[in-house]
């Protein structure tokens, strides 16, 4: 199977340059942000959407034609397609991920990991009974890093499917932190998925699901160099 291309960017690769190649709805969303971060955030990776699709479809980067239709609201907001191309974008702290395939649906999330966070509430609210017992055998200072490995499996698959945060987390039961990962059990969907865990250093938790039944390779870039030019 085609490998899955991993593009990683910063916060720190985001400059004005960079907005001329956005469509007028990015650039309103771009302006529409308070922070920021936020805004280098959405930028870098409407940017590394752009000039990887550019780069493979010999296109300028302002002339991919993207949709990010919210199935809910009709806005501008949802999970990014273009024809030809699966992809799907994630960013938290100073990463931004994209992932691309050409013909499987993929879903990817990046977390940076909150030591303060209080996992054991999240468990309640986002893990299954079965998940929350196992998170709960981690030592403490383990349970945020393993928490937001739950977390980032179950965005990754939900991510795929194009579902997003209407899911029921709770539902979607994956592997534990420790074991290989898999998606155990959904009642939301019955086609095929993998999944696969990102390195993103020891402050992130990432992961990467496609629905298929064969296990991707998957091939990562730093998109910095791109960035730049
Ligand atoms: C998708 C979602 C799970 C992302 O949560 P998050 O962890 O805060 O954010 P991430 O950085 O990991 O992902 C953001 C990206 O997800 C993508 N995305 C948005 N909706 C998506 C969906 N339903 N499925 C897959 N990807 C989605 C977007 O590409 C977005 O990046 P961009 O806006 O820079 O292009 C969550 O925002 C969601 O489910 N949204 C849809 C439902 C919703 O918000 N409805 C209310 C608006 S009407
Ligand atoms: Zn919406």
């Amino acid at each position: 199977m085609t490998a899955v291309e991993v593009w990683w960017g910063r916060t720190a690769d985001a400059r004005p340059g960079l907005v001329g190649e956005l469509a007028p709805a990015e650039r309103d969303r771009l302006a529409a942000y308070a922070r920021d971060e936020d805004k280098s955030r959405f930028l870098v990776g409407a940017t590394i959407v752009r000039r990887v699709l550019a780069g493979k479809l010999e296109l300028a980067p302002a002339d991919i034609q993207l949709d990010r239709s919210c199935p809910d609201c009709g806005r501008q907001h949802g999970k990014v397609s273009t024809e030809g191309m699966q992809l799907s974008v994630s960013h938290s702290g100073d990463l931004i991920v994209v992932a691309f395939h050409p013909t499987a649906a993929v879903g990817v999330d990046v977390e940076l990991i909150n030591p303060a966070i209080d996992a054991d509430s999240l468990a309640a609210v986002s893990l299954s009974d079965l998940e929350a017992t196992e998170l709960a055998g981690f030592e403490p200072a383990a349970r945020a890093r393993a928490f937001t490995q739950y977390w980032t499996r179950k965005e990754a698959v939900v991510k795929a499917t194009g579902d997003g945060i209407r899911a029921d987390l709770r539902k979607v039961i994956v592997s534990a932190p420790d074991q290989p990962p898999a998606l155990r059990e959904w009642s939301g969907y019955d086609g095929p998925v993998r999944l696969v865990d990102l390195q993103a250093g020891v402050e992130y938790a990432a992961a990467l699901a496609i629905l298929s039944d064969q296990s991707p390779e998957v091939r990562s870039f730093d998109a910095a160099p791109m960035l730049r030019s």
